[in-house]
């Protein structure tokens, strides 16, 4: 006697459109789903672009809806946040259209960005996520906690040799640099602007940057090739502009000593596939995509996840309140900088932007849009 059919989640998601993983789907309910990603973010791309172009709402509405709609989404729809089809693969390059990621957000006048992400003695610009959880009052302190946690779970030793793939404006490097008088750093950075600041401390006698522990390599990752290998690489906030985690783990397992660690940290989302949108694609971070948590141990050929960490997004949505503040509050010294658009238009794109994302990372109580924290070794 055979027994009912009784239907599961998965049958639930092989057959019904934009609910679960697209992966999952039937080839009819697959293309539904991608019909309904599409009108549901051209008309987000629509509304985003009426408030670029001056449509009138105030904050407090603005972030009313992204609060009732994020839920909503991240936990019942997350498939709407799939709007590109390269989202869910695999990119030809390790990190596709580059040129275009320094342009429209990287190479920015340094005097917004600065001003933004608060540039201190030991705490240069560091544009990725504080930690608040342990006590952290302000946003200098939420960065230098974030270090330290970083510096723990790597296992940073005195005299190690670490590479810092897309190191910023060289934060991590100098605030660790200060606490291990024997280490060297060598930092990999595309951005002009970023390595221009970077040279500057590097000739900067109260930098840490100019003890001569310190090399930068202004460069991309894609073309990128070092003689030397590294006890220990880490990389912090970059890999939402990575589409390769293939071709990217095996240049880094090619970078990486024997017996040495790799420590991934990036923004992720608990959702079934990677997610992205269309107004970011546009006008924040090309290519950018955020990978499901589960996506990197997935990828295990050159290296592999030994311990793994997610990070509740309320400490990012602190981060992010903190650099709208800061935004807001440079707004006399920022406005008459060069964007490449008028300074009008400009603000209310990164105003969106932030207060969106504010939002995002604090949606079900931070526990589905955080970040993550990986540690590899060779497979
Ligand atoms: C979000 S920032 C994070 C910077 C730094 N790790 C931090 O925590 O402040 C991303 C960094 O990656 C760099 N980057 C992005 N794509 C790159 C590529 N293909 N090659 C080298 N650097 C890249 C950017 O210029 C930027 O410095």
């Amino acid at each position: 006697m055979t027994s009912p059919s009784i239907s599961t989640g998965h049958d639930v998601q092989h057959y019904i459109p934009v609910i679960g993983d697209i992966h999952a789907k039937s080839s009819l309910a697959y293309r539904a789903t991608r019909g309904a990603v599409a009108v549901a973010n051209a008309v987000q791309m629509g509304l985003a672009e009426a408030y670029i172009h001056g449509m009138e709402l105030p904050d407090p509405v603005l972030r009313g809806c992204f609060n009732a709609c994020m839920p909503i989404i991240f936990k019942h729809f997350p498939a709407l946040l799939t709007p590109y089809e390269w989202v869910l693969k695999e990119t030809d390059e390790i990190a596709a259209g580059s040129k275009d990621l320094m342009k429209i957000q990287y190479d920015l006048p340094q005097g917004m960005l600065n001003r933004m992400l608060g540039d201190g003695k030991l705490i240069y610009p560091k544009y990725s996520m504080g930690l608040w959880e342990k006590g952290a009052t302000n946003l200098e302190q939420s960065q230098m906690h974030m270090i330290d946690d970083i510096i723990e779970k790597l296992g940073i030793q005195d005299g190690d040799n670490i590479l810092d793939f897309g190191c910023g404006w060289g934060c991590v490097p100098n605030y660790i640099l200060s606490r291990f008088p024997n280490c060297r750093f060598t930092g990999l950075n595309l951005s002009a602007e970023q390595c221009e600041y970077m040279r500057h401390k590097m000739k900067d006698p109260e930098s840490y940057l100019s003890s001569g522990r310190f090399t930068l390599v202004e460069g991309d990752l894609n073309a990128t090739h070092f003689d030397e290998k590294f006890d220990k690489i880490l990389s912090v906030g970059v890999f939402c502009h990575i589409g390769n985690l293939t071709q990217s783990f095996r240049k880094l397992a090619s970078f990486l000593k024997p017996g040495g660690k790799f420590f991934l940290h990036i923004i992720t989302v608990r959702t079934p596939n990677n997610i992205s949108s269309m107004f970011t694609h546009k006008y924040i971070f090309p290519h950018g995509r955020y990978w499901s948590f589960d996506s990197i141990p997935a990828h295990n050929k050159d290296l592999r996840t030994v311990q793994r960490w997610y990070l509740n997004g309320m400490n990012y949505s602190r981060t992010l309140t903190q650099w709208l503040e800061n935004f807001d509050a440079s707004y006399p010294e920022v406005k008459d900088l060069e964007y490449g658009m008028d300074f009008i238009k400009f603000r209310r794109i990164w105003r969106l932007y932030l207060i969106w994302f504010v939002a995002n990372f604090a949606s079900c109580d931070g526990e589905t849009n955080g970040n993550a924290q990986y540690l590899m070794v060779h497979s």
